[in-house]
């Protein structure tokens, strides 16, 4: 039997600063108002990294969370994948860090860059690697500390982000769980449109055109769906949750009507969160796990789009 990623534990961490939209515009003498950040984006507030709180420590916190959930020791873990547009620095790994925090010395690291859709990326990667029988557990983290990269004098970027981290330990499915576990992963990328949301300069802060990375999400998020459900014949009602990237609610709420959900099967976390790019998926799923309403059985759809652009959807049974 091919062996399928299962989702083992789950975990998330977020920075002690929490800064409401009143509080983000006072502190950087924005010209924005709590009322349009909301209106336009469902955000109501953003978790901010302290001083010297990196990528790796983030990441390092959910994992912990993660394998806890799990009943895993750290000691099982054959590779660590940290999808993250905020590493660190470019070596070591953002991975290789989380590695030795969590006091992992064998199996492989290594970082991901895919943006927003980097989690879905990663979650692509542990699988194929599980199903190959090249590792069995595979921590797949999302850490971001956007706030290091945002330009704080351009309301039409800086208002949308916050810093934070998810977690899931993928662990080789046995024969008794036939059925759960990752089914499939779709991955894409289209660098034509590379310039609608990039880092401009060096080190680089965030440049995005919203108007025209909205219009392409709603399409290709759809698209993407879609071929999920074709790939495993299976239709929008088989969808128990929607566990979509948080970049902005109105996103959100069209993938839940395109998918017949009612909102209470969509898991929200951009009102607390905003958009925490490659840790939003990882987030909203531990959240929505741990607190009981993701149920084992259910069948889970991931969707994210972000720079590249890239975009992918992922189905999971929990
Ligand atoms: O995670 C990666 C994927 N990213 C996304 O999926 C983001 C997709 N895009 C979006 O979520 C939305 O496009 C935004 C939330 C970024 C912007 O919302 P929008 O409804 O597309 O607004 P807009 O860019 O068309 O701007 C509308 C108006 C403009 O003023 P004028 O030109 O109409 O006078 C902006 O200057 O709102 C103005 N504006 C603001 N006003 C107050 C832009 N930012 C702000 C602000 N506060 N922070």
């Amino acid at each position: 039997m091919t062996p399928r990623a299962l989702i083992a534990g789950t975990g998330g961490y977020l920075p002690a600063l929490v800064l409401d939209n009143d509080s983000l515009a006072a502190r950087h003498g924005l010209d924005t108002s709590d009322a349009w950040i909301r209106e336009r984006t469902g955000i109501r507030q953003r978790h901010i990294a302290a001083p010297g709180e990196m990528a790796s420590d983030l990441a390092a916190a959910a994992a912990r969370a993660a394998l806890e959930q799990a009943g895993a020791e750290a000691a099982e873990v054959d590779g660590i994948i940290v999808a993250t547009a905020t590493p660190d620095a470019a070596f070591p790994s953002t991975a290789a860090r989380v590695q030795a925090k969590l006091g992992v010395t064998r199996g492989f690291a290594f970082d991901l860059a895919a943006a927003c859709t980097g989690f879905v990326y990663a979650l692509s990667v542990a699988d194929a690697m599980i199903r190959a029988g090249q590792a069995r557990n595979v921590l797949v983290i999302g850490a971001e500390v956007f706030s290091r990269i945002l330009d704080w004098t351009d309301r039409t970027t800086c208002v949308l982000f916050g810093d934070g981290a998810g977690a899931v330990l993928l662990r080789a499915s046995t024969e008794a769980e036939v059925g759960r576990g990752l089914l499939s992963c779709h991955l894409h990328a289209d660098g034509r449109f590379g310039d609608l949301l990039h880092l401009e300069g060096h080190p680089g802060v965030v440049r995005m055109n919203g108007r025209e990375v909205f219009r392409h999400a709603v399409s290709k998020l759809a698209s993407a769906v879609d071929e999920a459900l074709q790939a495993n014949g299976l239709s929008k009602g088989d969808v128990a949750w929607l566990v979509p990237h948080q970049a902005n609610l109105r996103i959100i709420e069209a993938m839940g009507r395109k998918l017949d959900l009612p909102p209470e099967r969509v898991v929200v976390a951009v009102d607390r969160h905003a958009n925490t790019s490659a840790a939003s998926i990882p987030l909203a799923l531990a959240e929505a796990t741990r607190d009981g309403r993701i149920a084992r059985g259910d069948l889970v759809l991931m969707e994210a789009i972000g720079g590249g652009l890239t975009w992918g959807a992922a189905l999971a049974r929990i």
